[in-house]
């Protein structure tokens, strides 16, 4: 049961990545003048599910650690973390659903749109390596 939330994080933070790579080229053509293509619906799918996927899977990691942790600092700092990149998931998923809802030329807002997820997921890159040590004390027995 401890590794279905690792398990999804690491899944969901991969998909995460494909749409930062997806966005990154929108990025390019908007603010750099570069002349790209830019998988707008590719990205919306993943970026959807990616966000989605994040949310469920950190609702699965508050609800199993009181079955595995006491309320130690560790717990608490990568769970106050996760809960940050999470706030910052909801802003780029806010911001996103109106960037594809009503289309126009914005330069505004998607830049608010890419900053908040690319903030999440260097965030939740950092969870990776604050998550695995939780469940290394976990196992070794700590
Ligand atoms: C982890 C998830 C995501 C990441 C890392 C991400 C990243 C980005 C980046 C870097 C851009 C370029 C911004 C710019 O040109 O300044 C972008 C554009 C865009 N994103 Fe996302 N995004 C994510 C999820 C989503 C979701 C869930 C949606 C829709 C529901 C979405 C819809 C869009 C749209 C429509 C654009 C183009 C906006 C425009 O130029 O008018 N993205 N995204
Ligand atoms: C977006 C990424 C992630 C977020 C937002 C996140 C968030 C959380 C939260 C909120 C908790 C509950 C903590 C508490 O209640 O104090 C938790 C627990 C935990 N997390 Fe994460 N986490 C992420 C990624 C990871 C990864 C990649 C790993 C492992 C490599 C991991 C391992 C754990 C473990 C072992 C626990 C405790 C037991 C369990 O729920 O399995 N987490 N996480």
């Amino acid at each position: 049961m401890i590794l279905v939330h690792p398990i999804m994080q690491v899944f969901f933070i991969a998909m995460a990545a494909v749409a930062f790579i997806l966005g990154s080229q929108r990025f390019r053509s908007n603010h750099l003048g570069h002349q790209t293509r830019f998988n707008w619906k590719g990205h919306v799918y993943v970026g959807r599910i990616a966000i989605v996927g994040l949310i469920l899977g950190t609702v699965a990691g508050i609800a199993i650690t009181p079955h595995y942790f006491e309320y130690t600092p560790p717990v608490l700092s990568h769970g106050l973390l996760g809960l940050v990149s999470i706030s910052f998931f909801l802003v780029g998923a806010v911001t996103g659903y109106i960037l594809d809802k009503h289309r126009k030329k914005r330069k505004i807002l998607p830049l608010i749109h890419g900053t908040a997820n690319t903030v999440a997921l260097i965030l939740t890159l950092n969870q990776i390596k604050s998550g695995y040590a939780l469940y290394i004390s976990f196992v070794g027995g700590g």
